[in-house]
C-alpha cells in the first residue's frame, strides 16, 4: 500500500511539526506532502523546506476576517497537494464547518490541555489558576465544534510548586512532542484507538 500523504498546518515556529516530519521516516504509513501556514512569516516554514518538504502559505491578514475567502484561498495548496491526513500543529486559525466538513475523519489536531478542560486559548495559565494537580495535551480528530471531536490521545504532566505559564508549557511540549508521532503513526495505519501517555 503506498502512504499515506500527510499536509501540516502551523503558525508559528512549528516544533509539532518537525517532530511529526523526523517521524515519517522508515516504515511509517505516510509521508509529508506539504506544510502550510497563514502566516508567511512563520518560522516552521523554512524548517520544513529545509528538510526537503514543499511549503506554501496564504496570509490571513489581507482577507480582513472574511473566513471563507482566506480559507478558499487555504485549500488551494491543499487541493494541489491532495493529502490523505491533515495535521493542525499550532495552527492558530478557528476554521469553518464547512472547511471541516471537507477534511472531516482525515484532520487531526493537538491541543494545550486535558480535553475537554480548556478548550480555546491561555490553557497553561488557566490550569495554573485552577490549581490543577496535572495538565497535559490532547490529540483529536477535530469536528465543527473548536477543540472537540474524539480524542486519539492524551499525556499528562504535573503542575509543579513554582511553576509559572511558561514552566508549564515547556513541560508540556515535551509531551506534545512524544504524543503527536505516536498517535499520527497509529492513525495513519487505520487505527484510531487512543494512547495515552503519563
Ligand atoms: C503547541 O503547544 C500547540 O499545542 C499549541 O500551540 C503550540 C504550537 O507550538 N496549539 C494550540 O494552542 C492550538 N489551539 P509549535 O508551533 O512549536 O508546535
Amino acid at each position: 500500500m503506498s502512504p499515506k500523504r500527510v499536509a501540516i498546518l502551523i503558525s508559528g515556529g512549528g516544533s509539532n511539526m518537525l517532530t511529526l516530519l523526523d517521524s515519517m521516516t522508515g516504515d511509517h504509513p505516510a509521508r509529508p506532502c506539504l506544510v502550510l501556514s497563514n502566516d508567511p512569516q512563520a518560522g516552521g516554514l523554512a524548517k520544513a523546506a529545509a528538510r526537503g518538504v514543499p511549503v506554501a502559505s496564504v496570509d490571513h491578514r489581507p482577507f480582513k476576517g472574511d473566513r471563507a475567502a482566506f480559507e478558499a484561498a487555504l485549500l488551494q495548496p491543499l487541493l494541489d497537494s491532495a493529502p490523505d491526513i491533515l495535521c493542525l500543529a499550532g495552527f492558530m486559525r478557528v476554521l469553518t464547518a464547512e472547511f471541516v466538513a471537507q477534511f472531516e475523519g482525515r484532520m487531526l489536531n493537538i491541543h494545550p490541555s486535558l480535553l475537554p478542560k480548556y478548550k480555546g486559548l491561555h490553557t497553561h495559565a488557566r490550569a495554573l489558576e485552577a490549581g490543577d494537580g496535572e495538565h497535559g495535551c490532547t490529540v483529536h480528530e477535530v469536528t465543527a465544534a473548536l477543540d472537540d471531536g474524539p480524542i486519539l490521545g492524551q499525556a499528562r504532566v504535573p503542575v509543579e510548586q513554582g511553576d509559572t505559564q511558561e514552566t508549564l508549557a515547556a513541560r508540556v511540549l515535551v509531551q506534545e512532542h512524544h504524543l503527536y508521532p505516536a498517535v499520527l503513526r497509529r492513525y495513519a495505519a487505520g487505527d484510531r484507538s487512543p494512547i495515552f501517555l503519563g
